[in-house]
């Protein structure tokens, strides 16, 4: 069976990049465009699909939600999700606390995944991060990340989620990012239309050791979001990671 998508953040970069993904699935289609008013009035409707901007006035196009397109707008299409009982897959990034709370409470309703990155090559970078970590108590530890001049969040959703694997394995609290006390240093560089460079920099008095992801092209995103929204669809209420997606499906 053809599991049916709504996409929100439809126009954006990366709601494109899943479109132009979904030819690559068979089962998988794309049949609702989601994106802003403005937007949604003035382009014209070459896609062959339905485009609004509210998905509940087409509830029966679609199965399952894909969401990347910023906090706000995220936050109301979980909630509409809730009020329909439809699945998502969230890959927006940037929520503060109080949104991320809502997004607990949403997933004792419906079935939500959330990853702020949803290439298989970053997931396995966490995995190696932990066993790295784990190992490497006392050293420094600095995260650079570099990407497009439009990103809205700093540092990435990406970054920060390294960072919380790290603190994981070294049973230490992350605690405020912004704080000189944070185990972790970040550097955050905005730069022409890059997608996504992610460095993880363990340093001692001797040596040195540099993990490194690059992306290349958002397909790699792309891939993960219609993966884990054919996923999400078949589950209890609860809220997913990618990695609970990857060890039960890849
Ligand atoms: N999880 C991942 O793997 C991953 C990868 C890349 C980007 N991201 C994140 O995905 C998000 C989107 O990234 P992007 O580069 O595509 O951004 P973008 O700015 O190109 O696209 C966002 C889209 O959301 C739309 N939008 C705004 N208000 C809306 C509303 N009310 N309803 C529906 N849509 C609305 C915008 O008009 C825009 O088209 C960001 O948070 C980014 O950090 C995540």
């Amino acid at each position: 069976m053809i599991c049916k998508i709504a996409m929100n953040g439809f126009l954006g970069r990366m709601g494109q990049s899943i479109f132009q993904e979904s030819n690559n699935h068979q089962d998988a289609e794309i049949t609702l465009g989601c994106d802003s008013d403005n937007k949604i009035n003035s382009i014209e409707n070459n896609f062959n699909l339905t485009l609004t901007s509210n998905i509940t006035e087409f509830t029966e196009l679609f199965d399952v939600v894909i969401d990347f397109s910023l906090p706000i707008p995220s936050i109301a299409a979980i909630n509409k999700c809730v009020e329909l009982r439809k699945a998502i897959t969230i890959g927006t990034t940037g929520f503060d606390n109080d949104q991320l709370d809502i997004i607990s409470k949403a997933s004792k309703t419906i079935p939500i995944l959330l990853a702020p990155n949803m290439s298989q090559g970053v997931n396995v970078t966490f995995k190696s991060l932990a066993l790295i970590s784990k190992v490497l108590k006392g050293y420094k530890i600095l995260i650079k990340e570099i990407h497009h001049i439009n990103k809205v969040d700093s540092p990435s959703g990406t970054a920060i989620k390294m960072a919380q694997v790290i603190c994981d394995s070294q049973n230490t609290p992350l605690g405020d990012i912004k704080s000189s006390k944070c185990p972790i240093k970040f550097e955050s560089l905005r730069q022409d239309t890059e997608i996504g460079t992610h460095e993880v920099i363990f340093t001692d008095k001797n040596d040195e050791i540099r993990l490194i992801h690059i992306a290349n092209d958002r397909s790699i995103f792309a891939k993960g979001a219609i993966q884990t929204a054919k996923w999400i669809k078949d589950q209890s209420p609860g809220l997913y990671s990618y990695n609970d997606f990857m060890e039960d499906a890849l």
